[in-house]
């Protein structure tokens, strides 16, 4: 398994808007970590991410904004882009759902599932408002959930039991555009995608997932226990992937598609998206044509694809349905030997003050504001160690505060700090000579090696909370070897007992610069550099963690802090006051 190259994807966000922490931290940052941590392994890893572009809340937030949809979703395209990087995300390309690569690749998977049979032509009954004057899709219609009696369900799905839902379900269904109830439905041909017939397959193919964390398989399994329905996967829309089935052959039984009745119809947002996983990555080989290296086809389709490319998709839990159901149906239907998932990390909700996030009623923080008010690694840390992980977690401006000055600073910039201080400040600016390890030396490697064998598990098990957990363990471990070291009081009796302390010392930044680059990437990198070490060279350790410790060798030079420059600054009562009164301090 630790051959293979590794495929990591994170959901893409819509494209309207900036998302918010909860979007960050249910997706994007948990496979940045990880893709990250495959990378210091030196495994071959492609992450890919991108904008999920169609659907109706692009094209009604382009109206609001006054812009032509396509420049709506340029503009926002690079402001998310711009927002991820600040964050440190280290997508190997990030796309956009409505590329040419991925209408191409649509295009081919509806016409590929209807020659095999798996797609079919129905008469639908859509919802019409009167008063907006148009179809209205999925979401803008809002209702009574008929399975749980949520008052506020959308045509799509019920964000309160999670369960996928079709408008005409909805109890006193009215229009979410104008809230007119003055609706009615209207005969409208349609494709849909006979994902009951896949009820058996998936089920044996998810039964050998048993990697799956149980919130994924549960919701999947649960899905296939209420009985799979055909999904409707075509829109009256304007904007999307246009269904090109004019140029489809007859299916299994000779049929001609409709493509009269289909003309001016999208494909819906669903069925586009996840393929966008494969159109990034075909993007991306596409934006270097010169590179061999960037075969596409070798990380989704063939043999060496099934066999050696380990694929990971992490995803908030409203997604999980269209990762283990919608995408998987897609990929076998078309029985081309695409790769399907291997791993699907799901997660809960990060609340904000118990209540959620929310982009339209603007609760919570939104990844702009939160790079305008502190750096990144304060919030990678904090949104790792408190994944939504076994239960959703929740924000609030003291728990942040807590976590960062306890861990960041108090931990890892404290025993930073205060080794390049106190080394530049008894033996100048280089790593001190003398000194033989002993007994306290023996004891910090073997607490080391133990530690860090639990790290990896936990990173390569994708279990983030108890990652942060345990690299927060293995810091304190250097705090506590100092403390017991106390070159401070040595270098008064035994200079070289204290140079032994501290060449120790110099070792463990550098070992936790590399440990921790995985989750706090640009702290990371910084201590490389004061280090005079370049980020680049730090790699997972491979052999014992003693090896580690003798690195840097009597004589490395060093950069020290200038006064006042600490790594991690502290968060102050009156900052957590003013950001509670900015962006508020209740879940409501
Ligand atoms: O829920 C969301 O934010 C969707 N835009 C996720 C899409 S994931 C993938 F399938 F494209
Ligand atoms: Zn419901």
């Amino acid at each position: 398994m630790t051959k293979k190259r590794i495929l990591v994807t994170s959901a893409l966000p819509y494209i309207n808007g900036i998302k918010h922490l909860g979007n960050l931290a249910g997706s994007m940052l948990p496979a940045d970590v990880y893709a990250r941590y495959q990378r210091a392994r030196e495994r071959e890893t492609l992450f890919i991410c991108a904008t999920d572009e169609h659907g109706t809340p692009a094209e009604l937030a382009a109206l609001e904004e006054g812009l032509p949809v396509a420049e709506y979703c340029a503009k926002w395209w690079a402001v998310q882009k711009q927002l991820c990087e600040g964050f440190g995300l280290s997508f190997d390309h990030f796309g956009r759902s409505s590329s040419i690569q991925n209408r191409e690749l649509t295009q081919h998977f509806a016409k590929v599932l209807w020659e095999r049979g798996h797609i079919e032509e129905r008469t639908t009954r859509q919802v019409y408002s009167l008063d907006d004057k148009r179809f209205l899709p999925d979401r803008y219609v809002i209702g009574t959930c008929p399975h749980c009696n949520y008052d506020r369900a959308r045509g799509d799905q019920c964000e309160n039991c999670t369960r996928v839902l079709d408008p005409a379900d909805l109890k006193s269904p009215r229009s979410a555009l104008s809230g007119s109830s003055q609706i009615e439905l209207r005969d409208s041909k349609h494709l849909f995608l006979k994902q009951a017939a896949f009820s058996d397959e998936l089920r044996k193919w998810i039964g050998t997932r048993t990697e799956w964390p149980n919130l994924v398989s549960s919701i999947a399994l649960k899905w296939l226990d209420e009985g799979l329905q055909d999904r409707g996967i075509t829109r009256d829309l304007a904007w999307g992937v246009p269904v090109n089935a004019e140029t489809w052959g007859p299916n299994p039984q000779g049929k001609q598609p409709d493509a009269e009745s289909l003309k001016g119809k999208v494909f819906y947002v669903w069925f586009d998206a996840p393929i966008e996983y494969i159109g990034a990555t075909k993007e991306w080989a596409d934006a270097a044509p010169e590179s061999n290296s960037r075969d596409w086809k070798s990380w989704w389709q063939g043999d060496s694809a099934r066999e050696n490319v380990r694929y990971v998709e992490f995803m908030g839990k409203d997604n999980v349905p269209f990762h283990t159901v919608g995408f998987p149906v897609t990929i076998l239907g078309a029985n081309e030997k695409w790769k399907l998932v291997d791993q699907i990390k799901g997660f809960n909700w990060l609340n904000y003050y118990g209540g959620k996030f929310s982009t339209s009623q603007k609760r919570g923080i939104f990844m702009d504001t939160a790079l305008e008010i502190l750096p990144p690694d304060y919030w990678r840390w904090y949104l790792t160690a408190n994944a939504p992980e076994s239960a959703d977690s929740s924000f609030t401006w003291q728990h942040f505060a807590d976590t960062v000055n306890k861990d960041l600073a108090d931990v890892l910039g404290n025993f930073v700090n205060r080794t390049l201080k106190f080394t530049d400040s008894k033996f100048g600016q280089a790593i001190p000579d003398g000194g033989t390890p002993g007994p306290k030396e023996t004891k910090l490697t073997d607490e080391l090696e133990r530690r860090f064998g639990i790290y990896s598990v936990f990173l390569e098990e994708i279990q983030l909370r108890k990652a942060a957990a345990e690299l927060r363990a293995i810091w304190v471990l250097g705090n506590e070897y100092l403390a017991d070291a106390a070159p401070w009081t040595t270098i008064r009796t035994d200079r070289n007992a204290a140079a032994l302390s501290i060449r120790t010392a110099f070792n463990l930044i550098r070992l936790f610069a590399c440990l921790s680059s995985p989750v706090i990437p640009f702290a990371a990198g910084a201590m490389a550099r004061s280090l005079n070490l370049n980020p680049k060279t730090l790699l997972w350790p491979k052999g014992k963690i003693a090896e580690e410790l003798v690195v840097l060798k009597p004589g490395h030079t060093f950069n020290v802090p200038g006064q006042g420059d600490v790594m991690f600054a502290k968060i102050s009562p009156e900052q957590i006051a003013a950001w509670e009164t900015r962006f508020g301090n209740s879940g409501a």
